[in-house]
């Protein structure tokens, strides 16, 4: 891209104007643009984390034990990885606190409140999965209670279950289809409704203002 292509598009993606009160860290404590940040290490970091993990019954755990021991630095990827993704929870659910307490949820900002409730659950279906992939004990007893809950669910449980869990009967592919999950469709689809989430603050006239 030119270099003056460059600064128009730069240009025409701020705001010409924006409030003052707006632009104080005290309104907004910046929770929305920090919780993007961590999704960005998130990514980073998990790309590293991706050449050593083998998504299969018997390796996942030997696998995660070889990032932590053999691989260069791989312990400090891996609990920047884990740390980050805890941030990222705690981070977008002060924000939803935030957004509460200013009643930024009012018109026109209510479907931005609704994508916002859709990311949060996404956010936590992400954190849950990334639990599963370490396959110990606990990922394995949590699998199961998630995937019996999720059958519970009335005419549709069933399907919903073998489509985020995987066969009722553990195998390779309950964790492939995890793995799946975790590292392809949530954040795909995170990062879209994401750049919807930003679009829609531009278009609902930027950042509220206090009432
Ligand atoms: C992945 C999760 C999320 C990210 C990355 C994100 C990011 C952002 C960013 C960068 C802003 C601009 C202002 C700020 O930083 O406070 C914003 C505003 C907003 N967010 Fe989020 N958000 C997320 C989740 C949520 C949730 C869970 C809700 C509520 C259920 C929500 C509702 C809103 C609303 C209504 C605004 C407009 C606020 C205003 O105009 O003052 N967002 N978001």
């Amino acid at each position: 891209m030119r270099r003056d292509s460059l600064t128009a598009f730069l240009e025409h993606i701020h705001p010409r104007s924006v409030p003052e009160i707006s632009t104080r860290v005290s309104f907004t404590f910046c929770l929305g643009g920090l919780a993007t940040a961590m999704f960005l290490v998130e990514i980073l970091t998990g790309a590293l984390l991706m050449l050593y993990y083998f998504p299969s019954i018997p390796n996942a755990y030997p696998s995660i034990q070889r990032v932590m021991y053999f691989a260069p630095y791989g312990f400090v990827f891996r609990n920047i990885h884990y740390w980050a993704g805890q941030a990222m929870v705690i981070l977008v659910l002060v924000h939803m606190v935030r957004v509460f307490l200013t009643q930024s949820y009012l018109p026109p900002r209510q479907l931005n409140w609704v994508i916002g409730v859709i990311l949060l659950g996404l956010v936590f279906i992400e954190d849950f999965t990334g639990y599963l992939l370490v396959w110990d004990e606990r990922a394995h007893w949590a699998w199961t209670i998630a995937r019996n809950l999720t059958e519970k669910i009335p005419y549709v449980g069933d399907g919903f279950a073998s489509v985020l869990f995987g066969p009722l009967h553990v195998s390779d592919l309950c964790l492939i289809r995890v793995y799946a999950w975790h590292v392809l469709f949530l954040p795909a689809t995170l990062a879209f409704l994401m750049s919807i989430h930003y679009w829609k603050v531009r278009k609902d006239g930027g950042i509220s203002t206090p009432l």
